[in-house]
């Protein structure tokens, strides 16, 4: 939309493990990349004015913006891990 809009992107899950949650931005042109990361309930993930609440309760992590740009125009994905132990060894190496 136009810029200056707060934005909301929703993510639900059915799991019932707890994984990590992941969200990847993927540009015109350009391969996917991690935008932000949630490891346990509760936790928020921030990155570039983006926000995403991981909420075992409402089975949530929607990816937020208050002041969405131009710029922002993108594919998002929402993603989550099988085990945490998956993640765990090569997640530091990729941000
Ligand atoms: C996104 O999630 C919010 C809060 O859970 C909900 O109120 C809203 O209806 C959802 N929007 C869509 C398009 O599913």
């Amino acid at each position: 939309g136009d810029s200056g809009e707060s934005s909301t992107v929703n993510c639900s899950y059915e799991t019932k493990q707890y994984p990590a949650l992941f969200w990847y931005v993927q540009y015109l042109g350009e391969g996917p990349q991690l935008l932000l990361r949630a490891q346990r309930d509760n936790k928020k993930g921030s990155n570039k004015g983006f926000e995403a609440t991981y909420n075992t309760e409402t089975t949530s992590f929607h990816l937020e913006k208050a002041l969405v740009q131009e710029s922002d125009s993108a594919v998002y994905y929402c993603a989550l891990s099988d085990t945490v132990t998956e993640t765990a060894g090569g997640a530091e190496n990729k941000l």
